[in-house]
């Protein structure tokens, strides 16, 4: 198989092309892949030229740190759930994600998800009791990773503009959920920062490696 991997030096370099050839196992993941082409001391591209191990981030490999979110054939993805016996060819292509700026390789950086939550305030006050009936979402929402994929794929999110994105408003779901004395608080949060701006693609619920429903977020926040 190829690999195909766009790299980036540093952050103000110039992105570039290499291809590698793979012939480990069928049924790695994208995250093994890339373990394996890094795991010799010399590195060779598909031509032959001797190049640098490629960068990339992981923790838990088991889809739960959200760290290796990628674009994989086109598609944002993590690479530790992305299995080569499910992709179509014999060329993998991998990318950074688009909507942030990379730092090297395949490594962004997606500080902007935490640094929104903080600029906002948006943590839960004091507790409140909820529905039994609601519970069961709180509890799908609170396993978001934070691994930006929902913002990747979102036609309406662009790093550094007000728009939060799918992450932000079910944030904003958890918070009015679980504090009533937040709600108002949240409300405004919410209509600035996700309600104007959200032309409903949905498309972040197809890549929500969580199975996150926004739409049931979205919902239930219109009738609280
Ligand atoms: S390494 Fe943690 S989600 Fe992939």
């Amino acid at each position: 198989m190829r690999i195909k991997v766009l790299r980036q030096q540093t952050p103000f370099s110039e992105p570039y092309w290499e291809t590698f050839a793979y012939d480990g196992p069928r049924d790695n993941s994208v995250a093994g892949v890339l373990d394996y082409l890094n795991y010799h001391d010399d590195i060779f591209t598909v031509e032959g030229r001797q190049t640098t191990r490629i960068g990339w981030e992981c923790s838990c490999l088991q889809g739960v740190c959200g760290a290796c979110a990628m674009v994989i054939n086109g598609t944002p993805a993590l690479a530790c759930e992305t299995f080569v016996r499910d992709l179509k060819g014999d060329c993998i292509e991998i990318r950074p994600l688009r909507k942030f700026p990379v730092i090297h390789d395949l490594v962004v950086d997606r500080s902007v998800i935490h640094e929104n939550l903080t600029r906002t305030n948006l943590f839960i006050g004091a507790y409140s009791q909820s529905a039994p009936e609601e519970h069961a979402h709180q509890y799908t929402v609170a396993k978001c990773l934070k691994c930006g994929l929902c913002l990747e794929v979102c036609p309406n999110y662009g790093n550094g503009k007000t728009f939060y994105g799918a992450a932000f408003a079910n944030d904003c779901y958890l918070v009015a959920a679980r504090s009533r004395e937040k709600r108002g608080e949240v409300r405004a949060l919410y209509e600035e920062h996700f309600a104007g701006g959200c032309s409903k693609s949905l498309s972040c619920m197809e890549v929500c490696p969580a199975g996150i429903e926004t739409i049931a977020s979205m919902a239930k926040l219109n009738r609280k």
